[in-house]
């Protein structure tokens, strides 16, 4: 049954219909359209548009139909051409004559400028939990690993030792900021569009702040050309996801490699890892590839949406129908990736002795070294050269800045005593690096605390 039948005198092709119809996808809100529609029926009876019991029957309806969708008692048909049809064509078969007034001060185009608000917001306050999950895995792990050492890199070459707790709590932050973005989001998107109408408002008299309220909005959005045809607030979030997929992506890029058999930094569970069907010595990280490789999908639904919108004129256009698919998808990938991620690093095995040997092994406290010679009154220039000379003599003596003899140092330079090895053992480097940020105890607690804090306020 067509909601606009009456100025036709044909029926429409099949092929049309199907085309143009978006019941198969846009069904996913079918709860928010009904609370919707509840929100709306309940203003017109304030404003004595609706009587009483037109309200209370219409209402009846929308709460039986919903009950019967998640019982699984209604199902979707496809000669409906949306959810909105599809509940309005249902409501007056329930109820009759006041069903046909649902749709009195609304179009089409607010009810779903509004259905896919309250479908986002409900969802972006999911993704806040999972992240929040997420967090509560990191913090666990870098508390326990405070004293963890290990190569910090740059350009995947060992530069400077850190420890695990610091690696990990780079991750916190980028999780945290993640948070704070899907934040941004909802109170900026949080204005109501249901009585913009088509386009231009309505004539009845509405009262939009109610509505707004009803539904938990900040308030009704102040342009109604623009209420219709706002999708900033989709393209806002397939951004914040698209960040959410990158520290994914570069964090299961990390695990990879400390998972490979060179590195044996960590050990992903059996329960996460995955099989060959030829080789049978292989237990491969494939959860991680493909979250790394599901990064691609939702970059991909962020372009979509922004090319789909910047041809459109004002006001509401059907190119805007294309908002939900690869929205939806990009929202159930990201929460797919958030909670698969979780439980992988929840239950990896960290080597905490190859990690540690790791970073013992590639000079990482080269720098350490020559600030040994500043402090003891050599030019860091000078200490720079000195140390570079002393490395490639380990290199060719295949041994570590550690292991070589104090004949060795002073025979490069007299200033070297016996304190050298304490300078630059892997506590010490690590240990003295405590300015807020860095990886020494000292500033790691700190930053522990104030995670916590965090944690626990938000
Ligand atoms: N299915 C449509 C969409 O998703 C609903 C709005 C239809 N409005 C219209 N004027 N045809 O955008």
């Amino acid at each position: 049954m067509k909601l606009w039948g009456g100025r036709f005198t044909k029926e429409t092709n099949q092929l049309v219909h199907n085309f143009n119809a978006s019941l198969s996808f846009d069904q996913k809100f079918y709860k928010q359209d009904i609370l919707g529609s509840i929100a709306h029926v309940t203003m017109l009876e304030k404003q004595k548009i609706l009587t009483t019991d037109e309200k209370e029957t219409i209402i009846g309806g929308l709460k039986s139909i919903l009950e019967d969708i998640e019982s699984g008692k209604l199902e979707f048909t496809a000669e409906h051409e949306d959810i909105h049809s599809f509940v309005e064509a249902h409501l007056i078969e329930r109820v009759g004559d006041p069903g046909k007034k649902l749709h009195t001060g609304r179009s089409r185009n607010d009810q779903v400028a509004l259905d896919m608000k309250l479908y986002t917001r409900d969802e972006i306050v999911e993704l806040n939990d999972l992240l929040k999950e997420l967090l509560v895995t990191i913090h666990r792990i870098m508390k326990e690993n405070v004293d963890t050492f290990m190569p910090g890199f740059t350009h995947l070459q060992k530069a400077q030792p850190v420890t695990l707790a610091h690696h990990f709590g780079a991750y916190f932050e980028m999780f945290r900021r993640d948070r704070s973005r899907l934040r941004d989001i909802y109170d900026r998107m949080n204005y109501c569009p249901l009585g913009a109408g088509a386009l231009a408002g309505t004539t009845y008299p509405l009262d939009r702040d109610y509505t707004a309220s009803l539904l938990n909005f900040d308030g009704p959005t102040l342009n109604s050309m623009d209420s219709v045809s706002d999708r900033d607030y989709l393209i806002e979030l397939l951004s914040a996801l698209s960040t959410i997929m990158m520290h994914l992506s570069r964090f299961c890029e990390e695990i990879i490699v400390w998972n490979s058999n060179e590195y044996q930094f960590v050990d992903i569970d059996y329960s996460y890892s995955t099989g060959s069907s030829i080789m049978p010595q292989k237990k491969n990280p494939d959860i991680a590839e493909l979250i790394r490789g599901k990064t691609g999908r939702v970059y991909g639904a962020l372009i979509s949406m922004l090319t789909t919108m910047k041809g459109i004129p004002l006001a509401y256009n059907k190119d805007m129908q294309e908002d939900k698919e690869f929205t939806f998808d990009a929202i159930d990938t990201v929460k797919g990736c958030i909670s698969l991620f979780n439980g992988m690093i929840d239950t990896m095995k960290f080597k905490k002795e190859n990690m540690e040997t790791s970073a013992k092994n590639g000079f990482t406290n080269a720098t350490d070294a020559a600030d040994y010679l500043v402090n003891h009154g050599v030019p860091f220039r000078d200490a720079h050269g000195i140390i570079g000379q002393l490395v490639l003599l380990c290199i060719e003596k295949n041994i570590s800045l550690d292991e070589l003899s104090l004949e060795d140092y002073k025979k490069i330079s007299p200033v070297f005593e016996e304190d050298i090895y304490d300078a630059i053992s892997m506590k010490t480097c690590v240990e003295k690096r405590n300015t807020i940020g860095a990886p020494g105890r000292e500033a790691m607690m700190k930053v522990l605390a104030i995670n916590e804090k965090y944690l626990m306020e938000s």
